[in-house]
């Protein structure tokens, strides 16, 4: 399957014992800093993920404020916790970007949740690739082009895939259409994680 310019498939990329590991570091993020249910600007329609993040800036949006980054977990009021240094290992394996990813997005789907075709956009630097980390059941992925109106191409996401967006896939519109359920023995009570390193400023 011939993927869009800068957009990568790494199938398998993390073996089972990686993403054990990294299921823990998640879980230890997740006490510190709790999912919540994120809402779209204007409508304040909920999404079906649950989100949270970790490392210096993480990605928010609530009816009022819209898409943004910001230092604080938008309920607690804490700093988010630090990044795992498994990510940022992984990080300086992938990305070919000299600085440090400075946000983990967090995405938790229950096996009915998905994620409409969107952009990353609300980075200043697209220089740098966005690195997308997947875990627990498989997903359908959904990538099309710099206009939303693109023809789209589909793939299944399994536990320990890696994607990443860069280069000319950089904006390139993305987005979930299904989870498959029971297709994973990682995450106990089912479902998907999905992480995504980004480079905000
Ligand atoms: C996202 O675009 O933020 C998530 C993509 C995914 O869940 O694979
Ligand atoms: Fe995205």
């Amino acid at each position: 399957m011939l993927l869009p310019n800068g957009i990568r498939h790494l199938p398998g990329y993390l073996d089972r014992p990686a993403q054990e590991a990294l299921v823990g570091a998640i879980r230890a993020v997740v006490t510190e800093a709790p999912l919540f249910t994120p809402v779209m600007p204007g409508t304040g329609k909920e999404m079906s993920v649950r989100i949270t993040n970790c490392g210096p800036l993480g990605w928010v949006t609530d009816k009022q404020r819209g898409y943004r980054y910001q230092g604080a977990h938008p309920l607690t009021g804490k700093p988010w916790p630090a990044m795992p240094s498994q990510l940022l290992d992984l990080w300086s394996d992938i990305a070919g970007y000299e600085k440090s990813p400075e946000a983990c997005l967090v995405n938790f789907y229950a096996d009915d949740a998905r994620m409409g075709l969107h952009q990353d956009r609300d980075e200043q630097d697209f220089a740098a690739p966005v690195v997308s980390i997947s875990l627990g059941n498989t997903c359908l992925f959904r990538v099309g082009g710099l206009s939303r109106n693109d023809r789209t191409l589909s793939f299944k996401l399994s536990s320990g895939d890696i994607v990443v967006l860069g280069g000319e896939g950089r904006l390139c519109f993305h987005g979930v259409d299904r989870i498959y359920p029971a297709t994973s023995t990682l995450l106990k009570n089912g479902g998907r994680i999905n992480l995504t390193l980004r480079r905000v400023n």
